[in-house]
Formats: C-alpha cells, structure tokens, sequence
C-alpha cells in the first residue's frame, strides 16, 4: 500500500468509525471530529476580521492570539475566548501546542515569523506576501516542505464563485480567444500604521496583490513584466507614528505577457479618490474586465469581495449579469478554508506556489522601474486553477 493508498484506506476507515485516527498528507495526526489548533499573530485592523471567522469555523479551535502590542493580544482573547494571549513569538511558540499560525502582522514581519514558525513544524497561513522577496518565499516554501509542513499565503480571491465563472468560461473557450485584461484597485491609504509606507510596504503588495492574482489566475502565469512606479504622496500622517516619509510605491502600473498573445494591465495606488472607501462598500462597478474574440467579461465589485459577472458574448451582444451568488466566500476566510483543508486531508483551491508567483510579479514591477527594462520571471504555478 502506497502513501496515499494508506491515507485513502485510513481516511474510508475513518468515515466508516473504524478508526479514529488517520495521518494527513500535511503530516498531522487527525481524527474525523479534530479541530485544528490555531493561533494567530498580528491583533491589528485586520484580525478583527479573521478572528471572528475563525471562531465560529466548526474545524478551529482558536489556542492563542499573539502581538508585541500584548494589551491587543489581551484584548482579542477576551473577545473571542481563546486561552492564551503571549507579547512575542518565541513565547507563542514555547507555549501552548498548537497546528497552524494565522500570520496578520505587518508585512514585513511576515518572512521572518512564518520561518521561526516552520522551524518549529507549524503550518502558516500568511497575510500577504509571504515573504519580503520572491527568494525569501521560494526558500520558505522548500523548508517548510523539509519540515512536514505547509505555507499558503492570501488572497483568497481564487475560491470566489466568480473567479470560478470567468476561469471556466474562458477555459470553455465562451469569450473565443482571449487578447487582453485590465483590473484595478486603489483608494486613499491606510491611516492607522506606518508599514504599509515603510520599505517593503507599498501599494503593490497591498492592494495590486488582488489583482495580480487574479488576473494570473485566470489568465494564467505571466511570462514577463514591465511596469512603473511612483509615490505621488511624500508624507503622510499615521496613527502610530505621526508624520512619516513615504519610502514604498503608492502608484503602480503593470504590464503583464501571459504568452499566446495574452497581455493583460493592473493599476493601483494609495492616492485614488474612492467613494467605497477602506471597506469597499457599495462598490457595484467592474475592476476586472477581460476581452476576447467572442465575448468579454467583467467582475463586479472588487475581486476579493465580488457579487457578479457581466457577460457580453456574439449571441448576446448586451451582455447579462451571471454568478450573483456570492455563495460562503468572503476574503477573510482564507486561515478558516486552510484549516478546513488540514482537518479534513484536503487540497484548497489556494496555491502556495501561487502567491511566490505574485511575489515575483511585485518584485519585477520595481526592478523593471528601476531599470526601464522588461524582467523575465522564472516562477510558476499549477494551471489552470479552475
Ligand atoms: N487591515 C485590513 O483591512 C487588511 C485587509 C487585508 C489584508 N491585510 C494585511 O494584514 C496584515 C496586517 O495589516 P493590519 O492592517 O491588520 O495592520 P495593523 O498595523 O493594524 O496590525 C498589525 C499588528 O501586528 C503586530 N505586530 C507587528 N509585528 C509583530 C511581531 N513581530 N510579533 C507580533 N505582533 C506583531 C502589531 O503590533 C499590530 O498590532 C498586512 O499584511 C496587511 O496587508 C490588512
């Protein structure tokens, strides 16, 4: 009996009561009715997010929360019942056990934490990006995989039922072959910490992210980049340091050769005006348009929080609004998915090898405006995803 043979076996025994136990291919000792210890690092803006997913998913079981700030430690343990509450990583890892590292710290703690945390055979899920570089990632991810662990890094935005529409459609071929994509995302900034200016921070990796992996997603790994880049505003006033200098991007243009003649456009910035806002409320306009020789089709509302396709084809010239479910998806459910997957032995839709890719789109942006050059990229990712 092979490995997976063995965790088949294990797993049928297992739905049939006759064992308990079985091992995943994740390397973790599960039972049918386990829940995946959790803990989450980074008590910030965006674990008031996560925290509440996380702790009505029936497959968690939320062990400790974490932040150097450890009165917001204090405070989201007390909000959502988990036991422990540490001030530092080596504590949170000392303390007690745990399975997967939910990691919403700045981005460019990311690398650094989710390595001690691989070193020490816990599974991550990670805010993006992953790592600060492409290389940080790629190396991530190999030591993670000599640990018996896995990495995924956000965004979600594969696991909508619209992406999932727009990637069958054109796998099907519905909109002919396709020529061209733009996509787009940006609003003012955030206000209330300093990273997302700091060096490793920027527009790109916050918010292009979203759009980068989508549009590789669905039209496939890029090839080669070129792009610009600028900072349109020099200063800002943030809650956690006052007046700082922007060092990082906070305006981008992509452009994207995904090969077979597909070329494909992202913009995003810190300094477009938004009548949606932080949240992105109310935002019922395309951000993701695609063109082929048949049909063209537009994502509705931002990808990581779509409600619709607008499909326009030969045989129906006006276009028809399709995929309106929204289904369970919503963009801070990726750590709830990724434990889902681990307790139940599954594949998620989420790719590892994915986000590196994204990682190495973000990179090559800055090395092509630095240089005025177009960047080969070596990376890519398991295709079509859908
Ligand atoms: N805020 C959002 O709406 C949002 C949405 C999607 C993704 N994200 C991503 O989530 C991540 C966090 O963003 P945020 O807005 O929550 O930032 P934030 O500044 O509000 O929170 C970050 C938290 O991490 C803590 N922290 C920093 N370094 C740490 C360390 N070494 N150990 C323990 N704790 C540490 C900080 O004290 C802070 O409380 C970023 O990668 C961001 O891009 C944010």
């Amino acid at each position: 009996m092979n490995r997976q043979e063995f965790l088949e076996h294990s797993a049928r025994l297992a739905v049939a009561g006759i064992v308990a136990p079985f091992i995943s291919s994740a390397g973790i000792l599960h039972q049918p009715d386990k829940k995946i210890k959790v803990a989450v690092i980074g008590c910030g803006s965006v674990s008031g997010m996560y925290l509440p997913h996380l702790s009505k998913s029936p497959h968690v079981e939320l062990v400790s929360v974490c932040d150097i700030r450890v009165e917001r430690a204090q405070q989201a343990a007390d909000k959502y019942h988990v036991p422990n509450a540490y001030p530092h990583i080596d504590k949170l890892l000392a303390g007690a056990p745990f399975d997967l590292l939910v990691n919403l710290t700045d981005m460019q703690e990311h690398g650094r934490l989710n390595r001690q945390a691989i070193l020490s055979r816990k599974h991550i899920w990670s805010e993006k990006p992953m790592a600060n570089t492409y290389a940080e990632g790629k190396a991530l991810l190999d030591l993670a995989t000599k640990n018996n662990v896995r990495i995924w890094g956000a965004p979600a935005v594969v696991n909508s039922p619209q992406f999932a529409y727009m990637a069958t459609a054109i796998r099907q071929g519905k909109i002919g072959k396709v020529a061209a994509a733009h996509a787009h995302y940006g609003h003012l900034g955030p206000t209330w910490s300093a990273f997302f200016y700091e060096q490793g921070g920027g527009s790109l990796p916050d918010l292009g992210v979203y759009n980068l992996a989508t549009l590789t997603g669905l039209l496939g790994p890029a090839k080669s980049v070129m792009g610009m880049t600028s900072i349109v505003t020099p200063e800002r006033n943030v809650d956690n340091k006052g007046k700082i200098k922007v060092v990082a991007e906070d305006n981008a243009m992509v452009l994207m050769d995904h090969g077979n003649g597909v070329l494909s456009h992202v913009q995003c910035g810190f300094n477009y005006f938004d009548p949606y806002g932080h949240e992105g409320q109310g935002q019922d306009k395309p951000t993701i348009s695609i063109w082929g020789t048949r049909g063209s089709l537009q994502l509705i509302g931002y990808d990581w929080a779509p409600f619709g396709v607008d499909e326009a084809t030969l045989e129906q010239e006006h276009g028809v609004r399709v995929a309106t479910d929204t289904g369970s998806y919503v963009w801070e459910h990726g750590a709830s998915v990724i434990a889902e997957s681990l307790a139940m032995n599954n594949e998620p839709r989420i790719n590892a090898e994915h986000a590196l890719h994204v990682l190495e789109i973000i990179e090559a942006v800055r090395q092509s405006q630095a240089t005025g050059k177009r960047i080969m990229l070596k990376s890519t990712f398991p295709y079509p995803i859908v």
